[in-house]
């Protein structure tokens, strides 16, 4: 990472006076002078075909962003990542989700230990185990097979889980029940547990540092639920835990045996292919668990290898960061138009924003630009009826990624055809628009064209895949985690800590002991926090007095 800023950079400099230029270009000006640009501008790898022609740039745009890419050193930065080097520079250490879906006969050396090893130890295990629950041999404390699974987790816990089983049901057991608790507001485990037996529920306590008040708040209640029902021998058999952290877990009563390790240069958002996904396995089996690796492994080495100019996360990457620190785009949305992925956004917004909203640089300067996008969606195509006439029509500009599939997997009628016809019809209506003669032409009366007219040039990106499989999933949720890594390294920001989230945490542990005292205590912070807890206090007691 050159010492000086990044704006001082000359390719930073030679995008700046270039915005000037592509900024009042319409798209429909720029397909006229360049029609087969729709062909051009995409790119393809891992399964996946990315049509970024629909974005307000020019061969000349992508050049001059290439070169902010090299006058960057990303090519370098992306090497040093992939042989280990500690690029979480605030916590000294690797950041390796790469090495989680390397082939076994593989192996890559970090720190002295190839963790290529221990990765496919840790699978083995994980195989074993999801074999013994998936064919009934292992048994509850009663002696029943486990039907109702129950992962307890927050953050990367439990947002990779959830998207991977959601994204994933159509090759999932449908004989075996999936729960997700992660909010620590009682209601998230009583509706989840409400009308499951204990005896046959298994509990998978996900957390890396097993030092998550909700999710080890979750973990005892859940317990005392299974030990009020089957005893306290009862835990052995309906607990197993996904951890870096031996102690804590044996701490908790979880026997070490049914522990499934993870390793610190894992970050949580980058940990749905590590044993986080116990519950994924456990729910599509090993096979197909092993095939959404090779997806992801698919991508990692596209990204590696490919030329920069070729190289979707590079592509997607860039072109975010055009928008954000050029045309000051504040958000991005990712619309799937598969009903099957509609917990991917909410997973992309851990991933995106928990990794790049940061505010200095790895040199610890403050940032003078932009960093990291407010990423959002919802699948297709119910975000139409609900927040597209902004997208169209408002006065932010939003770039979409639109993902799409060429076969749906529930096949019935034209539905699929009907799905994915809004796909290239809202690209089509984003980039174009309806120009004010168009609308007149239509008839409309002179004084609603106004409000008829259809400005266009909203820029989209469109993913498209022949089908959702496992393999697939990993490629395109490999393909979000280089693109974090390509915006991180030009804005060269720390995309793996998150020390953004931990001051939050220590007051709230402050404050819970001055929400549950018997007697009023005595509060020391500002005077609208301590009116907030004397008035929760005081309303808490008087719906006791209540007897409700
Ligand atoms: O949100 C903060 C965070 O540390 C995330 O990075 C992490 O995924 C989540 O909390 C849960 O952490 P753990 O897996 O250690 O319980």
């Amino acid at each position: 990472m050159p010492e000086i800023s990044l704006r001082h950079l000359a390719s930073w400099k030679a995008l700046q006076s270039h915005y000037e230029e592509i900024a009042p270009l319409h798209l429909r000006d720029l397909f006229a002078q360049d029609p087969d640009r729709g062909e051009r501008l995409t790119a393809e790898a891992a399964g996946i075909y990315l049509d970024f022609s629909k974005h307000r740039v020019t061969d000349k745009t992508l050049q001059l962003l290439f070169d902010l890419a090299r006058e960057t050193d990303l090519e370098e930065r992306r090497e040093q990542m992939f042989q280990g080097a500690h690029i979480n520079v605030s916590e000294n250490r690797a950041d390796l989700g790469i090495a989680l879906r390397m082939p076994k006969e593989s192996s890559l050396v970090v720190d002295g230990v190839d963790v290529v090893r221990e990765v496919h130890q840790v699978l083995d295990q994980m195989t074993e185990f999801s074999d013994r629950v998936r064919s009934g041999t292992w048994r509850g404390h009663t002696g029943l097979a486990i039907k109702n699974v129950v992962n307890i987790g927050i953050g990367g816990s439990d947002l990779g889980p959830v998207m991977a089983y959601e994204a994933l049901r159509y090759y999932a057991r449908r004989d075996l029940n999936f729960r997700f608790i992660s909010n620590v507001d009682a209601t998230d485990l009583v509706e989840a547990l409400r009308d499951l037996d204990a005896a046959e529920t298994l509990f998978i306590v996900c957390s890396k540092t097993f030092g998550t008040l909700e999710t080890l708040t979750n973990a005892h209640s859940a317990r005392d639920w299974l030990v009020g029902q089957l005893g306290k021998d009862a835990v052995a058999k309906h607990f197993v835990a996904v951890s870096t952290d031996v102690a804590r877990v044996c701490e908790f009563g979880i026997d070490r045996e049914n522990m499934f390790g993870f390793w610190d240069w894992v970050g949580g958002r980058y940990s749905m292919d590590s044993a986080i996904g116990l519950s994924t396995m456990i729910a599509i089996g090993p096979e197909h668990f092993t095939e959404m690796l090779a997806g992801f492994h698919e991508m990692d080495v596209h990204f590696r290898t490919a030329p920069i100019e070729k190289n979707l996360p590079v592509i997607m990457g860039l072109l975010g960061l055009w928008y954000r620190d050029f045309f000051a785009c504040q958000t991005v949305g990712v619309m799937p138009y598969d009903q099957y992925l509609r917990r991917l956004p909410a997973y992309l917004q851990q991933l995106t924003m928990e990794s790049n909203g940061k505010r200095v640089t790895n040199n610890g300067k403050p940032v003078e630009y932009e960093t990291g996008a407010i990423y959002w969606g919802e699948p297709g195509t119910n975000g139409q009826h609900s927040f597209y006439q902004l997208i169209h029509q408002g006065t932010t500009l939003i770039p979409l990624d639109l993902i799409v599939f060429a076969r749906g997997l529930n096949v019935l009628g034209d539905h699929h055809d009907i799905l994915s016809s809004n796909v290239f019809a809202q690209a089509e209506a984003l980039a174009f628009g309806t120009t004010e003669n168009e609308v007149r032409a239509e008839g409309v009366a002179e004084q609603t064209i106004p409000f008829r007219v259809m400005e266009g040039n909203r820029p989209t990106s469109v993913i498209m895949a022949e089908m959702l499989t496992p393999r697939l999933l990993g490629s395109l949720v490999a393909l979000y985690e280089h693109l974090v890594f390509v915006q991180g390294s030009v804005w060269g920001i720390d995309s793996f800590d998150q020390w953004g989230v931990e001051y939050g945490k220590v007051l709230a542990v402050k404050i819970i002991p001055e929400l549950t005292a018997d007697t009023d205590p005595e509060l020391s912070h500002d005077l609208s926090t301590n009116t907030l807890i004397r008035r929760y206090r005081r309303l808490k007691r008087d719906e006791a007095g209540h007897g409700n």
